[in-house]
């Protein structure tokens, strides 16, 4: 009797190092570790998520051709046991996942489409492509040595992994578009386009050195960024003392070439550690949710320490957000289409220390100011003060304060399908959005019929709690980089 659970282990076991040891090994086997002059592919219709084309001595990184929305691809290099992305070639490329596409190397690394010719080239004469073990693509020439020159940490796109220089000419890009960082002559911006056709967008938090070690001197070149192996962002200027140190909850424990930093979705920076089989959370730049510019969305309201509510005050935040609209829309919008107005008594901006105002002698100024302008999306005035800030893009989250010298005044717009002048293609959208809509909203209410029979207060504060959650997380846990860096 005792003989079937031991078989049984022994299977299980069986099973258990078969499923982990062909997934490496599939990926290994089937991507080489350099690329020499002729190689071409193409990618391979039955691969859903990931074809890999070449890896890294260890097999840690894979360079490969990454499946997008089902039918589009992006030439990508992925860390293999989580699947992070970490590079692109060319931030916004995508060819399709078609026989049509081809990589090939002559020299250069080049994306081809047999019908629209070639999309992206690195442009180089190299010998060969490896993948360093830090995930850097590289392109060498093999003479007496081999000479690097052409590397993907040159051109990052929202991640930047160990000694990769974060320098001037870069920028970090989220992945949704809409935040990206960029060093200042002596300073970190971190910059969100709320408006489609501005260019690096509204500074909405900068993060400035310490200069414990060594100044920032002008005329004495551009500084850089550099996440260190031993658990730290560095900026440094032309010399080897880092004129700023902002360590991670990791700092200084041993595990190079474990750690990597990404610009968020939500417009952070956040530190992440390599916990052998998971990523750990290991720095925020922004450690308050509150200070981004939009933790709660369109038209929320960040209460510190609580989580989201909506600006308007008879909008719940059950549903995750407080605006219904898109977000993204062109400056002149607001004076051709209606829009109501929303003030809101104890609200500020975050990161208002940094943000642009005039003064004002009365609010009534300051609303009529941004009322006239057709690029004004709102503002915020502070009686006290006599700040008046000016909203020119799309309301995002604004702060709660409780001091009511602060008033927000908000332009609201109404409910679209008004606007005549977009064109047909728009239209249509709009009617197929509506009609998805529709068919979710029917389907919702058909559900929140039968769910909520007499319990709906009870229904609708559990989902503000809800929203509160994830905000919990980030606001209460106090993070050991601000400790370190206290004491
Ligand atoms: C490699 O191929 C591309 C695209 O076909 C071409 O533009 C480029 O000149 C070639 N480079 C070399 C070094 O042959
Ligand atoms: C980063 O910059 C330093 C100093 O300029 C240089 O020594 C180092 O090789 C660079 N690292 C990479 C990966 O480019
Ligand atoms: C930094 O670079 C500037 C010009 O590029 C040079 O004048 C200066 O001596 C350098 N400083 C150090 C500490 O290397
Ligand atoms: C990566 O390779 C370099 C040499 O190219 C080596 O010094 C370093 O220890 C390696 N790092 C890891 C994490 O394997
Ligand atoms: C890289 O591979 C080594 C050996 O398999 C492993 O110990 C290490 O954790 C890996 N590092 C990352 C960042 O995946
Ligand atoms: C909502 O805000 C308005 C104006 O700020 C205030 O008059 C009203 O009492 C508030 N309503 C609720 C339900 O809090
Ligand atoms: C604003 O300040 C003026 C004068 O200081 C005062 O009379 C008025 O009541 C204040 N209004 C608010 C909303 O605090």
């Amino acid at each position: 009797m005792e003989d079937i659970p031991t078989e049984l282990t022994r299977v299980y076991t069986f099973l258990l190092l078969f499923t982990f040891l062909t997934r490496p090994i599939a990926a290994t086997t089937t991507a080489a570790q350099e690329l020499l002059k002729g190689f071409t592919a193409t990618p391979d219709s039955s691969i859903a998520s990931f074809q890999p084309l070449l890896s890294d001595s260890v097999g840690n990184y894979s360079l490969g051709f990454l499946r997008v929305d089902q039918t589009q691809l992006a030439l990508a290099v992925i860390h293999v046991p989580s699947h992070e992305q970490l590079w692109v070639a060319g931030k916004d490329l995508l060819a399709r996942w078609s026989s049509q596409t081809r990589l090939s190397f002559n020299g250069s690394l080049v994306i081809s489409d047999a019908r629209t010719g070639v999309l992206w080239s690195s442009h180089t004469d190299g010998d060969r492509v490896r993948l360093s073990n830090t995930s850097n693509l590289l392109i060498e020439t093999v003479g007496d040595g081999s000479l690097i020159i052409w590397q993907s940490f040159d051109f990052p796109y929202h991640t930047l992994m160990e000694n990769q220089n974060f320098t001037s000419v870069m920028t970090l890009v989220s992945s949704n578009g809409l935040y990206s960082m960029k060093l200042g002559p002596d300073f970190i911006g971190f910059y969100a386009r709320f408006v489609a056709n501005s260019d690096l967008g509204l500074l909405y938090f900068q993060h400035n050195p310490m200069e414990a070690k060594a100044q920032v001197i002008k005329g004495q070149g551009p500084i850089r960024t550099v996440l260190s192996p031993d658990g730290f962002l560095g900026m440094y200027q032309n010399g080897t003392a880092p004129v700023d140190v902002q360590p991670f909850s990791s700092f200084q424990q041993p595990g190079t070439g474990n750690r990597r930093v990404r610009l968020e979705p939500d417009g952070n920076l956040i530190g992440y550690y390599w916990a052998r089989s998971s990523w750990l959370v290991d720095f925020k730049q922004v450690s308050d949710p509150c200070d981004l510019p939009s933790s709660c969305g369109p038209y929320g309201m960040c209460q510190r320490g609580k989580g989201c509510s909506c600006l308007d005050n008879r909008t719940s935040y059950t549903s995750g957000r407080c605006d219904p609209e898109a977000i993204r829309a062109s400056g002149d919008d607001l004076c051709r289409k209606k829009h109501k107005v929303l003030r809101r008594i104890g609200v500020e901006l975050p990161n208002k220390e940094i943000m642009a105002y005039t003064i004002m002698s009365s609010l009534e100024k300051c609303e009529r100011a941004c009322e006239e302008k057709c690029t004004c999306w709102g503002a915020v005035y502070s009686n006290t003060s006599g700040f008046c800030y000016t909203i020119e893009y799309p309301i995002q989250t604004l702060v709660e304060v409780l001091d009511d010298s602060k008033v927000g005044y908000f332009k609201v717009r109404e409910g679209a399908g008004k606007d005549s002048t977009q064109t047909g293609l728009w239209v249509g959208l709009g009617l197929l959005c509506g009609l998805i809509s529709l068919i979710l909203v029917i389907g919702g209410v058909i559900l929140y019929k039968k769910e909520s029979r007499g319990v709906k207060g009870y229904v609708e504060e559990e989902g503000v709690n809800g929203g509160v959650g994830p905000y919990k997380n980030l606001g209460s846990s106090s993070f050991k980089s601000i400790e370190l860096s206290e004491r």
